[in-house]
């Protein structure tokens, strides 16, 4: 007999709540962020402008990442942007990325009157397909952004080579994976242009906020800055407005916790590693499959996500999410959602400028096409994939407790 789930009045098989990025059970925000928020107060400069945290933290991450160029913004969807406007697309030019990604991804695109293009996902890893985008490419494509989604480096070599041969220009969005590497090579310094997120739930956090980073290569410059700061060389003293740009400055208050958690940042990360090891391990032999992380990369899970397979269960996936969640399980049926990024109304039914339509309608724009299925694998993935909100703060036994509450609602539900 299978044990009575919760969902149906039976105990939980997670007695307490699971630590959760959503407040201090599972943040590691303390005293140090205490400190450096209090020198910043003291000092009454909150702006870039007159304080230096910002400076700081742009440079501890430069030098993290071995990059010359950092930049803060004040979002992940802020720093893609800033990434857009450096390479300046035409109305109608075309930006290939997943449609497994948040819509901060595609926000920029449509705000700068590009065209997103999605490209496919592998069905194990979840990653852009490197074969879909070389088949999406068209005489109006300019760019290609790269999420690493859950955590999970994307096939980089494959996609560098695939831009090389069609003179591409590739932006990782590293939102959701903070000192993932390929081979060694941290995600972020692959692509001409690494973009992050410090979101509440990111593996560090500033709140809201964001850093861009690239090599310099001859080409980055100052205009990289100018792109976050009203196109405004401020280097070069008085006031100048050089071409269209948003004001994304991070403040001085975001700086300083930013600085105190990008040192806690590396023991964040193995913890999350750590747990999420000992979850897989766990899962081994129950009807689930983990999403797959390519061989040679480390992944630094965002999410924990899995697989269900639907027709060996008896009731609906919706269902077992259910379940689960009254079991204790923290999680979620898809990312970005049930369907993916072109299955929203800002981009299915073009809710963007007024109701131009634009970029859509512009008569530059080609090639759109945001119809059922154009995406078969990843909207598949979107109904299949159940993804956990994972943390730093995850105890020793609480994955395996993880383990037994999945296997507990699928043991019920098997058909
Ligand atoms: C993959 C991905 N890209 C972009 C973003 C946008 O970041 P933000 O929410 O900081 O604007 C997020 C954040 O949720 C994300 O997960």
């Amino acid at each position: 007999m299978p044990a009575q789930l919760a969902i149906d009045g039976g105990s939980p098989a997670i007695g307490e709540r699971l630590p959760s990025i959503r407040d201090a059970s599972g943040r590691s925000l303390g005293a140090e962020e205490m400190e450096q928020l209090r020198e910043v107060i003291e000092s009454g400069s909150l702006s870039f402008l007159y304080g230096g945290k910002t400076q700081e933290f742009e440079t501890a991450f430069a030098e993290l990442y071995g990059v010359e160029h950092a930049v803060s913004v004040s979002s992940g969807t802020a720093a893609l942007h800033t990434a857009l406007l450096y390479l300046n697309p035409e109305p109608g030019d075309e930006v290939i990325l997943s449609p497994i990604t948040d819509m901060g991804t595609a926000i920029p695109i449509l705000s700068q009157l590009a065209i997103p293009v999605f490209a496919d996902v592998d069905r194990d890893t979840q990653a852009i397909d490197p074969r879909s985008i070389e088949e999406k490419i068209t005489d109006r494509t300019r760019a290609i952004i790269v999420t690493h989604i859950y955590g999970n480096p994307a096939d980089m070599d494959a996609i560098m080579a695939i831009a090389a041969r069609h003179d591409l220009f590739v932006i990782e969005d590293c939102a959701q994976a903070l000192l993932a590497t390929d081979k060694g090579r941290l995600c972020g310094t692959m692509g001409d242009i690494g973009c992050f997120s410090f979101q509440q739930s990111k593996h560090m956090t500033t709140g809201d906020g964001g850093m861009v980073i690239a090599r310099e290569d001859g080409r980055f410059g100052r205009r990289l800055r100018q792109c976050a700061d009203k196109g405004w060389p401020r280097d070069q003293g008085g006031r100048n407005h050089l071409f269209l740009a948003p004001n994304y400055h991070m403040t001085e208050l975001q700086a300083a916790v930013g600085l105190a958690q990008l040192r806690k940042l590396p023991g964040m990360v193995e913890r999350r590693i750590h747990s999420a090891g000992q979850l897989t391990a766990a899962l081994q032999g129950l009807d689930v499959e983990p999403v797959r992380i390519r061989e040679g990369t480390t992944g630094t899970f965002f999410f924990y996500g899995f697989r269900l397979f639907p027709e060996r269960l008896g009731v609906p996936v919706p269902q077992v999410m259910k379940a689960l969640q009254a079991e204790g399980v923290d999680g979620f049926i898809g990312y970005p959602g049930p369907i993916p990024l072109y299955k929203y109304p800002v981009i299915r039914d073009h809710k963007t400028f007024g109701n131009s339509g634009w970029p859509f309608t512009l008569a530059c724009a080609r090639n759109w096409n945001y119809a059922d299925a154009i995406c078969p694998v990843a909207e598949q993935a979107c109904r299949e994939t159940v993804c956990m909100w994972w943390t730093e703060g995850f105890s020793q036994e609480q994955p395996q407790q993880i383990a037994a509450a999945i296997a507990k609602v699928l043991d019920a539900y098997r058909r």
